[in-house]
């Protein structure tokens, strides 16, 4: 089932219950680099990269990652598929109710990234983890669009850059949870992870201008307490693309002030990293890692 921002009568607490996600994938930037321009953030930086300071700083993430007790995995990069750093866009880790853990497989929106997808759907099966295909054609970017919501079985769904709307009723089936649709109106938020951070059962950080005023209300009306981010932190440090394992620490690009006083504020622990390198190709620490359940 869809809920689209006509509704205001979700009730989380008469969700099922989805354990959270043992296991983060990294995938290593060997190959990173700016090559062509998909999104906005892009222009300007082909050939701009530097290959020595973004292995130090995808390192620095694991290590926090590590150090803060996640079980991490490691992929090695492939040649010519420079965005496959950003391995939460290739699949949606989901289990079903009977608690196997599966993955339902990206149809990326460029040409550029179709690759990717079958070498994280082998990552997938190597672990045991059985990949699903979608029944359509369309597109539909994993886990930068599709976010699980924090202890229920309820995911949020963005739309309008990358995934198409028409996806999420097949989506819905197979993951066997409601979706919660929230259009994207602004392109250089084209994922939902660049504009929307969920933090804990409560709490999300929105950038609000990236979503029709029925998305916010909507937003508004399911959390709490929603932190709203101004446009510099979420646009030049991609504030909003942190990422919050454990509904405490949050690992953030650095010098996002107004933001990590926000969290601090909220009760958050924050863990600064610089990912200036990743930025330039359009995205942070949350796409720099997939979440899943094997
Ligand atoms: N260059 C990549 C692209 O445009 C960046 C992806 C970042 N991922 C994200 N979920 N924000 O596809």
């Amino acid at each position: 089932m869809i809920y689209t921002t006509k509704d205001r009568s979700l009730d989380l607490q008469a969700l099922p219950v989805l354990p959270p996600a043992n296991t983060v994938l990294m995938a290593r930037p060997t190959y990173f680099d700016v090559e062509y321009v998909i999104n906005p953030h892009m222009e300007g930086q082909i050939g701009n990269v530097d290959q020595s300071l973004a292995m130090n700083q995808w390192q620095a993430m694991h290590d926090t990652l590590v150090s803060l007790g996640v079980q991490v995995e490691v992929l090695d990069g492939v040649e010519g598929l420079p965005d496959m750093v950003f391995c939460a866009n290739q699949s949606l880790p989901f289990l079903n109710q009977d608690g196997e853990p599966h993955a339902v497989m990206s149809q990326m929106h460029s040409h550029h990234r179709t690759e990717e997808v079958s070498h994280i759907a082998q990552w997938h099966e190597a672990r045991g983890v059985a990949t699903v295909a979608l029944p359509q054609d369309g597109d539909f970017e994993g886990m930068g669009d599709a976010l699980w919501h924090p202890g229920r079985r309820l995911l949020w769904g963005g739309h309008g850059y990358r995934t198409d709307l028409t996806m999420y009723e097949a989506i819905s089936s197979l993951v066997e949870a409601p979706v919660v649709a929230l259009e994207l109106v602004d392109p250089s938020f084209y994922h939902l992870d660049t504009c929307f951070c969920l933090l804990n059962e409560t709490t999300v950080m929105i950038y609000p201008e990236a979503f029709t005023e029925d998305g916010r209300e909507l937003i508004h009306s399911v959390f709490e307490q929603v932190l709203e981010i101004g446009h510099e932190d979420a646009m030049d440090r991609f504030a909003l693309n942190a990422f919050c394992p454990n509904g405490r620490d949050v690992l953030i690009q650095k010098g996002s002030v107004d933001t990590i006083s926000a969290l601090h504020n909220a009760g958050f622990v924050t863990h600064e990293f610089d990912t200036s390198e990743f930025i330039k190709s359009g995205g942070s620490v949350f796409c720099m890692k997939l979440q899943t359940w094997a």
